[in-house]
């Protein structure tokens, strides 16, 4: 039985960033209502309302990974491991966005699957097979029928985002060689409950897992997990490997056994753990419209540092719009010049002189702190302050 813990209002789809500030409709679709629930047969942690693959991903999606630093070194870093540990002839990845990982590969090596044709072009571009196609059976079995079986297969930040996950692993399984190795990596719910970062909550992260959560899913496919790697990633995340429960190449690390009793020891496999994050997310709410107003009491600016679909999820639930945040800076250049959604705030290409007359930054790209603040060391010396919900709300 699948149990609300969270409901976040009415919300628009993350990451459309409209030209103009239009008000937007529940009527037509333009608004949906954000809850969150927990299956307390299967642990999983996903949205009630789920809004259909083709209206999220389509020829304008605007995130790319290679905007971050912090992405494009971790991608570099796990293709050496990936290349180290499973030597794959054929590698393969779901939701490729704009090849930050696959540039570590050698052409004749990667076969990138990407449903945004925007991002799928790029990859294309660059001489990569790329397959425009959204992630399912009828795509693996064309895949199969070209090169036969794969032997390692990656997938970071996208299989959460795609609606039927008994699909999602069939056509995996289908695929990969009997001794082939599946890497996945997503925001572990584990951190976001520490950080209280219901952020990731939005259209788009249709699931949240926990290695509690993977390890029952995977059951049903007869894969298991056999190593956990912890990541600074997406605010933290989990790095799963699976294989086929056959396949007695590669032990079963303590990694997986470790993660999975810290995760029960917090109460994970509980719905109360959840139902008291959901309490705990109506008081951080309460207290960071506190800060944002005490600093507009004194009549100081504050603007918004990176355009995340998280912070989406902030504005609209909070109640925050132009009055309080003037603008956002962001460098993504499909995001310029147009609207945080549901808000008629602006998005303007980073430029540091932006900063000069700024009292406070709220963050929007958090999991990207470190990053920023390397950054903008001019800004934290002429006494600006940055603004955060996480772990909870305050001034730094
Ligand atoms: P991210 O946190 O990965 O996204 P989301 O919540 O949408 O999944 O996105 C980070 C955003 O912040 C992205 O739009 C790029 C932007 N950004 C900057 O503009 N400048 C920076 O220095 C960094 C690190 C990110």
């Amino acid at each position: 039985m699948i149990k609300k813990f969270l409901d976040l209002g009415y919300q628009p789809l993350a990451n459309k960033y409209l030209k103009s500030c239009k008000k937007l409709s529940i009527k037509k679709k333009e608004l949906y209502r954000l809850t969150v629930g927990f299956d307390t047969k299967t642990k999983l942690v996903s949205l009630f309302n789920k809004i259909p693959d083709r209206i999220m991903f389509d020829s304008n999606y605007p995130y790319k990974s290679s905007m971050s630093k912090t992405m494009t070194d971790s991608f570099k870093k796990l293709s050496v491991e990936i290349k180290k540990r499973f030597n794959p002839k054929l590698f393969l990845e779901i939701g490729s966005n704009d090849g930050a990982l696959i540039k570590n590969f050698n052409r004749n090596q990667v076969i990138c699957v990407e449903p945004c044709s925007n991002l799928a072009k790029i990859t294309k571009g660059k001489g990569y097979i790329t397959y425009n196609n959204y992630w399912d059976l009828n795509l693996s079995n064309k895949i199969k029928n070209k090169f036969n079986t794969v032997d390692v297969i990656y997938s970071a930040n996208t299989l959460t985002h795609i609606n039927d996950l008994n699909q999602v692993f069939k056509s995996i399984s289908n695929l990969l060689t009997q001794d082939g190795i599946l890497i996945i990596e997503d925001p572990s719910f584990l951190e976001c409950i520490k950080k209280l970062s219901y952020d990731q909550f939005y259209n788009e992260h249709i699931y949240i897992f926990s290695a509690l959560s993977v390890k029952k899913l995977l059951h049903e496919f007869d894969l298991e997990l056999f190593d956990i790697e912890k990541l600074d990633t997406h605010g933290g995340s989990l790095r799963y490997f699976i294989k086929r429960i056959n396949n007695n190449k590669f032990k079963i690390k303590n990694t997986v056994s470790k993660q999975i009793s810290t995760e029960l020891k917090f109460g994970l496999a509980n719905f109360l753990t959840y139902k008291k994050f959901g309490i705990s997310v109506k008081k951080s709410k309460n207290d960071l419209i506190k800060i944002f107003k005490k600093i507009k009491n004194k009549n100081k600016k504050i603007i918004g540092y990176g355009a995340t679909a998280k912070a989406t999820t902030i504005l609209n639930y909070c109640n925050i719009g132009d009055s309080i945040i003037d603008y956002f800076v962001d460098t993504t250049p499909d995001k310029i010049n147009r609207f945080m959604p549901g808000t008629k705030i602006k998005i303007k290409k980073y430029n540091q002189k932006l900063l000069d007359d700024v009292n406070y930054i709220y963050l929007g790209a958090w999991n990207f702190k470190d990053e920023i603040f390397k950054k903008e060391k001019k800004f934290i010396k002429s006494g600006g302050k940055f603004i955060t919900h996480v772990p909870f709300p305050k001034i730094i």
